[in-house]
């Protein structure tokens, strides 16, 4: 199995990564990394196993049980893995491991040692080590283990901000991948539309992105898709998806794909039978006029915050012009009283995580810098008991793409799947069309 093909990146970049922490490392330290373990769902079946973020982002090592451990002194600077061992017996019923021999040539890593030495091999190799950067509760199997090997350092740091920062910016490889992961997600969403009509059930229309997704390479979802026909849509995190599509409704589906490690995270919202109502037309178009408006703003220089205040400003002059929100536009926005429709936030950090790590600063004021991957994804969601003027109600959309921040301005990763309303309907009139052949 060639481990460089599975990760899509060059063993060079996770060398790379290895060494700029050391940089950051203070002498005389060691920075300890658990990854993650296998999670039971009932009895004996577990659910699919995903790597812990941080520990694929330093090793691209895709198996439970292991432990990454950098050790910096005034001598030596080295990377140490401890691994499950090799086990014929447990191999022929679970599948393969790399092992302790195979590893340092695999991982281009300088030392391996079994896990179940964990209790010798720390000790010993942080003997006179100063410092442990090592964050808690994150792995409480890791946790454990390194209370059993009773190690005490005159100073504990924490590495996440060390790493986080390092995952915020997108190397040129990691650009590829997730465009590629944005590109995918696109043609799932538009196989969506081509496959939604009345009656159908959610988890139908679930079942073709996902087979989308594995059509184009990636094996799962970033995230448990969303697909929530009606007034579902105002459940923001709805995943039953067990309920038919209704004539009449609109659909809102939040699916991305994993590629390669790295999440794709779209949003589109459409009518089950390919036409928008006046009403549907009027709450989408205000989405759509906001998110157009944010990702021309989102560019280097500005902040997440600035660019959400813009967009909370043209959905609340445009819900006052629908009769929606009665008022003056600045004593509303004051007030907060378009929190019942907009209750969430305008995007967030995209990468190997759909919810990905680095600091937001202070109510999310933090500069845009080149290389950041963010969401851009306002929404409106007027549920069926609103005081609102009735054919507004049991509206939900939400419209999200991914941008990478560029020296430009930024780019759209999932510009492929259409969102303005004619290229939707033209795209389902075509369903229609199909159906009736
Ligand atoms: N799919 C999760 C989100 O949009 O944040
Ligand atoms: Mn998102
Ligand atoms: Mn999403």
């Amino acid at each position: 199995m060639d481990l460089a093909y599975m990760a899509e990146l060059p063993q060079e970049e996770f060398v790379e990564r290895r060494q700029k922490v050391l940089a950051k490392m203070q002498t005389n330290s060691a920075l300890l990394l658990f990854s993650e373990i296998e999670k039971r769902r009932n009895n004996d079946c577990t659910f699919p196993f995903r790597q812990d973020s941080y520990f694929w982002y330093l090793t691209g090592f895709n198996e439970p049980n292991a432990a990454l451990l950098l050790v910096k002194t005034e001598q030596f600077e080295k990377t140490i893995i401890l691994l499950r061992p090799r086990d014929p017996l447990l191999e022929t019923w679970n599948g393969r491991r790399l092992g302790v021999e195979w590893a340092p040539e695999k991982l281009n890593i300088n030392e391996a040692y079994s896990i179940d030495d964990f209790n010798v091999v720390f000790p010993k190799i942080t003997e006179n080590l100063t410092a442990l950067y090592y964050a808690p509760e994150l792995h409480l199997w890791g946790d454990k283990l390194l209370s059993e090997s009773a190690v005490n350092f005159a100073e504990i740091l924490d590495w996440r901000p060390i790493i986080s920062e390092m995952r915020l910016i997108k190397s040129p490889n990691e650009i590829r991948l997730m465009q590629q992961a944005g590109q995918i997600t696109a043609l799932a969403h538009i196989k969506a539309m081509q496959e939604t009509r009345p009656n159908r059930f959610e988890y139908e229309i679930e079942s073709e992105i996902l087979h989308e997704f594995n059509r184009h390479g990636a094996r799962f979802a970033s995230y448990n898709s969303i697909v929530a026909g009606g007034d579902n849509a105002c459940i923001l995190h709805y995943t039953e998806n067990d309920q038919p599509l209704k004539e009449g409704d609109l659909v809102l589906i939040d699916a991305g794909c994993e590629f390669a490690m790295y999440a794709g995270d779209i949003t589109r919202t459409f009518p089950v039978n390919g036409k928008f109502t006046q009403a549907q037309r009027e709450i989408y178009d205000l989405v759509l006029k906001a998110q157009k408006r944010a990702i021309e703003l989102l560019v280097p220089g500005n902040s997440i915050k600035s660019v959400n205040d813009e967009v909370i400003r043209i959905k609340v002059q445009g819900l006052v012009d629908l009769g929606i929100l009665q008022g003056n536009v600045e004593s509303l926005i004051e007030q907060k009283a378009y929190r019942q429709f907009y209750m969430h936030g305008l995007g967030h950090w995209l990468g190997l995580d759909v919810h990905d790590v680095g600091e937001y600063g202070e109510e999310r004021c933090r500069t845009l810098e080149v290389g950041m991957v963010l969401t851009v994804e306002p929404g409106l969601y007027i549920s069926e008991d609103a005081k609102v003027p009735e054919q507004y109600r049991g509206i939900g959309v939400r419209i999200e793409d991914n941008l990478l921040i560029t020296e430009y301005g930024n780019k759209i990763l999932t510009a492929a799947v259409p969102k303005e309303i004619d290229a939707i309907e033209n795209l389902m009139q075509k369903n229609e069309q199909f159906l009736k052949m």
